[in-house]
């Protein structure tokens, strides 16, 4: 429209424009909210397809999964079962169905081995408290048995001449024995009660440190028990063979329990071949348990022991996997072990301040007459009847001043 000649038609031509303005403007607002309407299609649309696409991957997962789980099972050792839901095949493997494998490694044979969770809770729950429960046991009853029978004096008081009662081969025997022991028991006990004793009283660094000297302390001291086990063994066997005084003694319980008593007993009594040939035979056992420790999964003791254990009649389990076999070896070593310390508590008891007079025969070799008179009348007879041949000077025993 071109603009008016005449001011009269002016206002005319401004309502025109106002007009055609007008309608320019109404287009671009119906185009804008077109392209709105577009743009939240598309969004929506992706958001559709988006979905859809992970619906669909979610899908192509599962069924992948699916496959690598069957596939998984087929490849699986022992090969039971395409079925992996299978309640059975779970089960097996839950209680350590064991396959082929080509490597050499027989421990992976097993892909669940659940006797591992039991040896776990055994290590640190039921191991720990029927320990603590043995060893403060055994601790409260020799401090009542102090309290109310006293140590066992001589009772006609010391004589003043002693016998040879250990010569040095034999004390040496005993010492070598007594403090590998000591030193396997103190250092046992450490890996069984150190981090709940120990560390809080001397800190993390001081316990990681004295707890990695005391395991190699125990490695190696192994071998001087083993040594001093076998000494004592050869020196001792022919004096702790069984025989009928042993019966005679043991039902008067060595007169133990009453004051006055001393059934007879030759150069050991019946509780002394007793503890004897537990030292003997428990300490072998804790030696070859320790030593298949040392060398893990070098021995299977378990499995053949059970099979002689099975020929009188009991079902226990001869197809054991490496891994069972040190589960039952560590177990094995640690509950003896406790067993051991439990019986030589009572032995160091009545070897020193339970028995007035005993100590010295370990320490100097010689005991009074008369101590060996009330304990060992039988060895005292026999050493009586001999010629003295051992023509060696009879010194007082060192204890005799301090009991006098
Ligand atoms: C500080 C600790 C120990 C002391 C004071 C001690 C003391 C003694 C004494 C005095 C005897 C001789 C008893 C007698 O004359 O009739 C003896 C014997 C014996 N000891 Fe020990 N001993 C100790 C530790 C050990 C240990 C750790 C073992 C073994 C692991 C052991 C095994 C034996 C055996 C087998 C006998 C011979 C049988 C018997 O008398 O019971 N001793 N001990």
């Amino acid at each position: 429209m071109s603009e008016p000649r005449h001011r009269s038609d002016m206002w005319k031509w401004q309502i025109a424009m106002r007009g055609h303005r007008r309608s320019n403007h109404a287009t671009g607002e119906h185009r804008g909210r077109r392209s709105t309407w577009c743009l939240l299609t598309a969004i929506a649309l992706l958001a559709l397809f988006a979905a859809t696409g992970q619906v669909a991957a979610q899908a192509d997962n599962a069924f992948a999964d699916r496959q690598l789980v069957a596939q998984l099972a087929h490849d699986l050792p022992g090969n039971i079962t395409d079925n992996p839901r299978d309640p059975e095949f779970w089960r097996n493997l839950r209680r350590g169905s064991r396959g082929l494998t080509t490597i050499p490694d027989r421990k992976s044979d097993a892909l669940i081995q659940s006797s591992g969770q039991r040896w776990r809770i055994f290590r640190e729950q039921s191991l720990p408290r029927y320990g603590v429960w043995g060893l403060s046991g055994i601790c409260v009853i020799l401090a009542l048995f102090f309290m109310i029978r006293g140590p066992i004096l001589i009772e006609t008081g010391y004589s003043g001449s002693s016998i040879l009662r250990f010569g040095s081969l034999e004390r040496f025997a005993h010492w070598l024995l007594a403090l590998s022991f000591l030193v396997l028991a103190v250092s046992g006990v450490n890996m069984l009660y150190g981090s709940d004793v120990i560390k809080p009283l001397i800190g993390y660094v001081a316990f990681a440190k004295v707890t990695a000297y005391g395991k190699w302390l125990h490695d190696f001291t192994g071998y001087a028990f083993i040594a001093g086990l076998m000494l004592v063994l050869l020196v001792w066997v022919r004096d702790n063979i069984p025989n009928r005084d042993d019966l005679h003694w043991l039902a008067r319980a060595g007169g133990l329990f009453s004051r006055g008593v001393h059934p007879p007993a030759h150069r050991f009594n019946a509780g002394q071949k007793i503890t004897f040939w537990f030292v003997i035979l428990a300490g072998a056992s804790m030696s070859f348990s320790g030593i298949c420790l040392l060398f893990p999964f070098t021995f299977s003791p378990f499995a053949d022991t059970f099979a002689v254990i099975n020929l009188f009649g009991l079902q226990l389990p001869t197809d054991l996997s490496p891994l069972q076999e040190m589960q039952l070896t560590h177990a094995w070593h640690a509950v003896l072990g406790i067993i051991m310390i439990v019986v030589i508590i009572a032995h160091i008891y009545l070897a020193s301040v339970g028995m007035e007079g005993a100590f010295d025969g370990m320490a100097s070799g010689y005991v009074d007459e008369n101590w060996a008179r009330e304990h060992h009348a039988l060895w005292m007879a026999e050493l009586n009847a001999e010629p003295s041949s051992d023509g060696v000077e009879r010194p007082e025993t060192p204890a005799h001043a301090r009991w006098k």
